[in-house]
Order: C-alpha cells, then structure tokens, then sequence
C-alpha cells in the first residue's frame, strides 16, 4: 500500500476545491482495500471515486481512500440478457461507451455522468428517464469496520430518486468493490420519453434510433446545458428536485401557474428546483466567486478559487429565498463532507 501524506485534493474533487487529506491512498484491488481498511491509519477514512458529487468543506481533515479497482466482464449470459460486472474504479461514461461498443442496452441515456462505477448505487444515478436501478444486478461491499464482504441484491439497496440505504442507514458503512448490472443483448428498450430527447433525434436525422443514437443524443443534450467541471468547478445538480404532495402542487400552481411538474404518481410530483433557483433570480447570478450557472440554475459553480464553505453558504442563501418565496425545503444532492 502506497501512502502520500499531505495530499491536495484540487484535482480529486470536481469543484475543484483546495481541501487536503493528511493521508491519501489509492487501493488498486479489493484485497488491497481490504488490507487498507484494516489500518489503523485509514480509521474514518473518507471513500473517494471520482470526487464529482462531494462537496468538502473547510473542516475536512480525514485520510483518503480513493477506489481505482478495474475491470469490466461478462460473468453471464443467455440469449438475451448479460450479466456485466465491473470493477467500482472504472470511469461510468468508460463503461456507458463499452457496452454500447458491445451492443448491450440499459444504460445509454446514463452517457456522461462523471465519475465512478462505485459511487453509482449510492445516490442510484440517473438521467433522461433511466436510473441504475433499473439495470442493477447486485453489488460487493467490503464493510468499513469488519472487514466483512456482502452482496447487495437490489432489494437491499432500497433505491429511490437520487437515494439508496449507502446514503441513510448504512452511510459510511460499506465500501462497494464490484457493481453487476443486467443488460440487454436485443430487444433494447429505448426510453426517449425525455423532452429534448425526441428533438435531437429528429435533428440528427433519426427516425429508428438504436442504442448508441441514443447515447449520442444524450450526450449532445447534456453538453448543450451542463457546465464541464474541467473548465469550470461543479457537482452537476447542487438539490434534489424536490417532490411534493399534489395538494401543495395544486396551491402552488395556482399562485405560478408556468410552474412544470413531473406527475409521479396520483398522490406525489416532482418540481424542477432549477426552475425554483431561476424564479428566485439566482440564474447566472455572480456572488464573488460562486454562483448559479448561466444555462442550468441548479448547477453551484466555483469561478475558480472559492473554498467550500463560500459554495455551502451560497447553497444555503438559495435554500433560504426559495423558502422564502414558495415554502419549499431544497435538500442538497451533492454529498457535504467534512
Ligand atoms: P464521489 O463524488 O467520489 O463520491 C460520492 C459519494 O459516494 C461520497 O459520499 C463517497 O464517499 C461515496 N463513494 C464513492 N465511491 C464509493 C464506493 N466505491 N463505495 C462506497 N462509497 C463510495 N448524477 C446523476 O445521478 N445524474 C446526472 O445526470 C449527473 N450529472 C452530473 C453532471 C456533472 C457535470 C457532474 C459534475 C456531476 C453529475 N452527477 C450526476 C453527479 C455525479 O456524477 C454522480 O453522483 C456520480 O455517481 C458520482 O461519482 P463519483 O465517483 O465522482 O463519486
Ligand atoms: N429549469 C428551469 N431553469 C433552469 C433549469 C431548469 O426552469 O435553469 C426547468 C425547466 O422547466 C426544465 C426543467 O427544469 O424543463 C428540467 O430541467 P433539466 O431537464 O435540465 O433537468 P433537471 O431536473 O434540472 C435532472 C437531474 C440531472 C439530470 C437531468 C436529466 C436532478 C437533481 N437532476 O435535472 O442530474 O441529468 O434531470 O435527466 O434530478 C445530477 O444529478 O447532478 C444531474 C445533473
């Protein structure tokens, strides 16, 4: 096990914030996790993938594992599903191109997402109308404290919007090694239900899209709106977006009639938190070196410099006004780290 000591983490965090670790290492296989975790060292240490849904704050004094295990294979397979397993180091986007090069649908519209296979299961990432619970097979974990291997089934991850069991009871506890996912080898089932989705397609000229035209109009949706954390510092969508009881949604949307909704079901909907940020004047709004960005409010940004209590107490003067306005509580996406 290789061990850096005060490490700058400006390149391991996509906000590109200039926290530092006291200690840093990288666990290259579960063994040496394993091993790593052990340590007494590496107690309470913070698990990094690829730093794109963390936000450190000015307290953060924790070592650093950072997950770079590898490896993508089939483990299974049939006539018409496989079963992918993928070592939590590999790049998601890596892994997105892989399968689509492989002809293996499931998780096309998930293109672009930045950082890890491990991270995926603990917010269940998702986009364009796909999540990974959708596609999820099972995953290995090595626990923080025993040393103990586990499987997740799906029915253990307890998987919501942006939401898993990694995030509330067992936060901290595990460490994810390998992600199974089930895809499928034809029959793909294309999801363009997306707004833009459909638009793009049209405009690329596709009337029959197959999977990898799917996964090349996601991409051109997303570069189109969503700031590149390699020119400008962001986690992607600072909140959630928050769902609602369809009475409030009712009373609200007789005050802002414009306001959209996502229907969930017939008791709950979603409301764009973008869309709140923006009513709120915060769209492309400056604040020194933090801000709003100009094509997506719900993207936090650092113009370079700011630390991360300045980004949190933008984030939290945003919470307040839109309380202020519509009585909504914003809960943060990314992960507050200290
Ligand atoms: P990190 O930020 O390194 O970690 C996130 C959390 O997971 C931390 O709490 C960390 O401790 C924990 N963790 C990381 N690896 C492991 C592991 N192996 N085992 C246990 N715990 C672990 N998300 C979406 O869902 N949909 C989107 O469309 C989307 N778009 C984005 C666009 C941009 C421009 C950016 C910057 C981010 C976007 N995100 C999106 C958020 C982010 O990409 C995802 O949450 C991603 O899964 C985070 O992966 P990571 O490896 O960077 O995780
Ligand atoms: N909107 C505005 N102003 C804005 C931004 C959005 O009014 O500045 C409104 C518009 O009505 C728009 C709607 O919000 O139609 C939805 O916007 P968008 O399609 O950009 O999606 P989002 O709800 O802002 C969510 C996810 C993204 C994901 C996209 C596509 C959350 C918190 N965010 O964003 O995920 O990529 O949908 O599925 O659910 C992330 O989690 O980091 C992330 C980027």
């Amino acid at each position: 096990m290789e061990i850096q000591k005060k490490t700058s983490l400006k390149n391991y965090n996509t906000f590109g914030v200039a926290a530092t670790t006291p200690l840093f290492t990288e666990a290259k296989s579960s063994i040496i996790l394993q091993e790593t975790l052990k340590s007494p060292l590496f107690e309470n240490a913070l698990i990094l993938g690829g730093g794109s849904n963390m936000l450190f704050l000015d307290d953060f004094s924790r070592p650093v594992i950072k997950v770079s295990i590898p490896g993508v294979r089939v483990i299974q397979e049939n006539e018409s599903t496989a079963i992918v397993s993928v070592g939590a180091g590999v790049i998601w986007h890596d892994l997105v191109m892989w399968c689509v090069a492989n002809n293996l649908g499931g998780i096309e519209n998930l293109s672009l997402i930045p950082g890890l296979v491990g991270a995926a299961p603990i917010q269940n990432i998702g986009a364009y109308g796909v999540e990974l619970k959708d596609v999820f097979h099972n995953a290995i974990a090595i626990g923080k404290k025993k040393g103990d291997s586990r499987i997740f089934d799906i029915d253990d991850c307890a998987f919501e919007y942006r939401n898993s069991v990694f995030k509330n009871e067992l936060k901290d506890d595990y460490v994810i090694t390998t992600v199974r996912l089930s895809l499928t080898k034809k029959n793909h089932q294309l999801k363009l239900e997306y707004g833009a989705m459909q638009e793009i397609l049209d405009e690329m000229q596709i009337s029959t899209p197959k999977i990898d035209d799917v996964a090349r109009a996601v991409i051109r949706i997303r570069r189109s709106k969503l700031p590149d954390p390699e020119k400008i510092g962001n986690a992607g969508s600072f909140f959630k977006n928050p769902i609602l009881p369809s009475s409030t949604i009712k009373k609200l949307q007789d005050v802002y009639p414009s306001m959209p909704t996502y229907e969930l079901d017939s008791n709950f909907s979603k409301v764009p938190a973008g869309w709140l940020i923006e009513q709120a004047g915060f769209k492309g709004k400056r604040n020194g070196l933090v801000g709003m960005h100009e094509k997506q409010a719900l993207v936090l940004v650092n113009y370079g410099g700011a630390t991360g209590l300045e980004l949190w107490e933008h984030a939290q003067h945003i919470m307040k006004d839109v309380h202020s306005k519509f009585g909504i509580e914003l809960e943060p996406e990314v992960n507050l780290i200290h």
